[in-house]
């Protein structure tokens, strides 16, 4: 059996979850499903990022202490964001949790007892929204923060150092021998390049802030809040079940998916802590881009604005997570809009697929009163489903997510040529034409199954929506997605349309 760990970025705290987070939660999710129904052990992580500074000053503002701050806010947003889009992640990681506090004093440790770390003056501009200290480069001509238009603030202070500098052969090494340690190949040259351009020491340490995981050898300074987050993925192995030690298990095959925004601190300042500490690096890191939603505000009937995020109140969970993978190639930005949303919700949801599982199942309910009864022959979906079977993993491995999807709406779109093309309704005229009648009602029942199994990772309340409807296993194996395994059934009742309409008035205005 394979292992495979996925992990997302842990998130801030201070805002509220969007689209743009829960883009990365759902697309994981997908990738980890998928590897499930191979059979792989999986553990899929995800969880929040919080021991900022900026969050020691939103919580003065706010008149409470910094922990009772992010635990209202992990609790009213951040926690309940993986179920909001049908995530269902093995352990949620917050890095206030004490579990991810000594394991980083640990590993920081670590890599001061191998002697990568000294102690030295720093001075700098901070950008305190970043949480990163800017070169000139990286400021407007006035000065100001290049992301976030903010004036950084002038750090001067005695800080603990990495000697990242040390690490550039490695690196360079480790990208030299790993062509895909990071994907797709254009992020892995631009990793690459910036290693090539010559690394300098960061500063691993802040000193004066109350907030953080203390240094171990000198408890004056924190842990540079970028350092405690990135060694979540590591954390949570250590305390995520009880007794348990899951580095054995699933270090190093840890796969992180990540934004364009933060590739250097994962693609060269994690390596190269990792490598400190004495441990492997992870298995490969998938940097994608960004997802754009279109500035049309979109309104409630209420006349309320709302977030693209809380389109799942409209058009349901599964359509989002849908077009979260529909609507660019993973890996590239995105331009989405709730437009575009609500017509691939009508055409490809709705006509493609609804009104497939809706006319199948009320076929099967007229001419063969609800039973479906084992008729594989020689049919031209042997071969489809065997190459769908096939496509689906090999795309996915890729992280392609449309790619994958794609290839299943091939199999769809042939299902519904597929009708138009046998005519069950005149087969069903003709007595002669009952074998193939049987052979036609079982075509279609056998390919949506296949396909639900197929979707379920996209879309598992559908996926179970069309198995249950057919009478069928809830059973999601991946070898289900073949020809003929459709088994007897009856009791079918023509479906309820999976997809509704949805007013495009109500839904935006
Ligand atoms: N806390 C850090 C990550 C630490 S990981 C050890 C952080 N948090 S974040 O909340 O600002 O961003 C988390 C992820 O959300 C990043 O991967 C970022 O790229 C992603 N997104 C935020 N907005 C986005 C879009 N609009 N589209 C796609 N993803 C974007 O950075």
């Amino acid at each position: 059996m394979s292992r495979y760990y996925l992990t997302t970025p842990i998130y801030y705290v201070n805002s509220t979850p969007h689209i743009g987070h829960a883009y990365t939660t759902i697309a994981a999710d997908i990738l980890v499903r998928h590897q499930r129904q191979r059979g792989d052990e999986t553990f899929f992580l995800t969880g929040t990022d919080e021991n900022a500074s900026k969050n020691v000053r939103a919580a003065e503002e706010a008149g409470v202490d910094p922990k009772t701050f992010v635990d209202d806010l992990v609790e009213d947003h951040w926690r309940p964001l993986p179920a909001r889009v049908g995530a269902s992640p093995d352990f949620f990681i917050r890095t206030t949790d004490e579990g991810h506090h000594r394991f980083v004093q640990e590993f920081v440790q670590q890599i001061y007892d191998n002697g990568h770390i000294y102690e030295d003056i720093y001075a700098g501009l901070y950008c305190v929204s970043c949480e990163e200290f800017k070169t000139e480069d990286q400021l407007t001509p006035d000065g100001l923060c290049l992301e976030h238009g903010t004036k950084p603030e002038w750090i001067e202070e005695r800080n603990w150092f990495f000697r990242l500098s040390a690490f550039q052969e490695q690196l360079l090494r480790l990208y030299d021998e790993r062509p895909d340690f990071v994907l797709p190949d254009f992020r892995y040259n631009e990793a690459r390049s910036f290693i090539a351009g010559g690394l300098r020491d960061f500063s691993l340490s802040r000193a004066g802030q109350p907030w953080g995981v203390p240094v171990p050898w000198d408890p004056e300074q924190v842990v540079y809040v970028w350092v405690d987050a990135l060694v979540n993925y590591l954390s949570a192995l250590t305390y995520a079940r009880p007794g348990e030690d899951l580095r054995e298990e699933f270090w190093p095959v840890a796969h992180h998916l990540i934004g364009k925004d933060i590739l250097r601190f994962h693609c060269v300042f994690w390596p190269a802590l990792l490598l400190a500490a004495g441990y492997e690096v992870p298995r490969q890191i998938f940097v994608h881009g960004w997802l754009l939603f279109g500035d049309r505000k979109i309104s409630k009937s209420s006349g309320n604005v709302i977030e693209p995020l809380e389109l799942t109140e409209i058009y349901g969970i599964d359509a989002l997570r849908f077009y979260a993978a529909r609507v660019a190639r993973f890996g590239q930005d995105g331009n989405a809009s709730a437009d575009d949303l609500h017509e691939r919700y009508e055409r490809e949801l709705g006509n493609d697929l609804g009104n497939l599982v809706s006319r199948t199942t009320a076929m099967i309910v007229r001419y063969r009163e609800g039973r479906i009864e084992p008729a594989a022959w020689d049919s031209p979906f042997r071969a489809e489903l065997e190459q769908l079977a096939r496509l689906v993993p090999a795309r996915l491995d890729e992280y392609d997510l449309s790619g994958a999807l794609e290839a299943i709406w091939v199999v769809i779109r042939s299902l519904n040529r597929y009708v138009e093309e046998r005519a069950p309704w005149q087969l069903a005229k003709d007595a002669t034409k009952s074998e193939e009648l049987d052979r036609t009602l079982y075509d279609l029942a056998d390919g949506l199954r296949a396909v639900a199994i197929a979707l379920a990772a996209y879309l598992p309340e559908t996926a179970s929506r069309i198995l249950v409807a057919l009478g069928q296993s809830d059973d999601l194996a991946w070898e289900g997605v073949a020809y003929g395994r459709t088994a007897a059934a009856e009791g079918i009742a023509a479906a309820e349309p999976l997809f509704p309409r949805v007013e495009l008035e109500t839904a935006v205005a």
